[in-house]
């Protein structure tokens, strides 16, 4: 019989992961700055730059499968799908990544079987208006993540990740490298603001199967 490794081995500590779970359950999301050691980081981050380079990165559409339209007025990063076994980095984070899965089951009861995972890049000048990660014919997306690649971020360059909590609130998360954004996929609708350099991150959805 296969047993799970335990999940301190990989991933977060005991503490952080019940604070994801609390704020999942009071507010619908959270934020986790140092989620990944820094070397992994920077490793994701050059991967992704590669990526770009070599023309992997695809304008990203909106819409699922045969209904995808690119729409660069509404959504203007480049992406790339992460594959088991396509880099060390990228099998660790889909490790530390599948890790969460695995709490977020055992503590919020989400029934999560499988983790989407994509590079995403923002060109300066790039934006993602106001939406929700879930698409009209599909509710497989519970729970999204999203984990920024850019070392030193400062505020003033833009690409801050708008939540929008309620018709009154909203927050503002700076892309800083390191930093883990978690948030119900149904029910927080987000935008992706403009930045002044590119802006890079894995974006991922833990999802029910179809
Ligand atoms: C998305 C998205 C947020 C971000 O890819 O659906 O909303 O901060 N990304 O990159
Ligand atoms: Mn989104």
């Amino acid at each position: 019989m296969l047993l799970e490794p335990p999940h301190a081995q990989v991933g977060f500590s005991d503490a952080l992961q019940s604070q994801i779970c609390n704020d999942l359950e009071t507010q619908g999301w959270s934020q986790q700055d140092f989620s990944l050691p820094d070397e992994l980081i920077i490793t994701l981050a050059a991967e992704c730059r590669q990526m770009s380079v070599d023309g992997t990165l695809k304008s990203a559409g909106i819409g699922r499968a045969e209904g995808q339209v690119l729409r660069q007025d509404i959504r203007g990063d480049q992406i790339a799908w992460l594959k088991a076994g396509q880099s060390i980095a990228c099998d660790r984070y889909l490790q530390i990544m599948e890790s969460v899965r695995q709490m977020l089951n055992r503590t919020l009861y989400l029934g999560l079987e499988e983790y989407e995972s994509h590079f995403a890049m923002y060109s300066p000048g790039a934006y993602y208006l106001k939406h929700l990660d879930r698409f009209r014919d599909d509710d497989c997306r519970i729970v999204s993540a999203v984990i920024y690649l850019n070392p030193d971020w400062q505020p003033e360059q833009g690409g801050a990740l708008r939540l929008h909590l309620d018709e009154n609130h909203m927050e503002d998360i700076t892309p800083l490298g390191g930093r883990l954004v978690l948030f119900m996929s149904a029910d927080m609708p987000h935008e992706v603001l403009p930045a002044t350099h590119d802006r890079i991150s894995l974006a991922g959805w833990f999802r029910r199967r179809v």
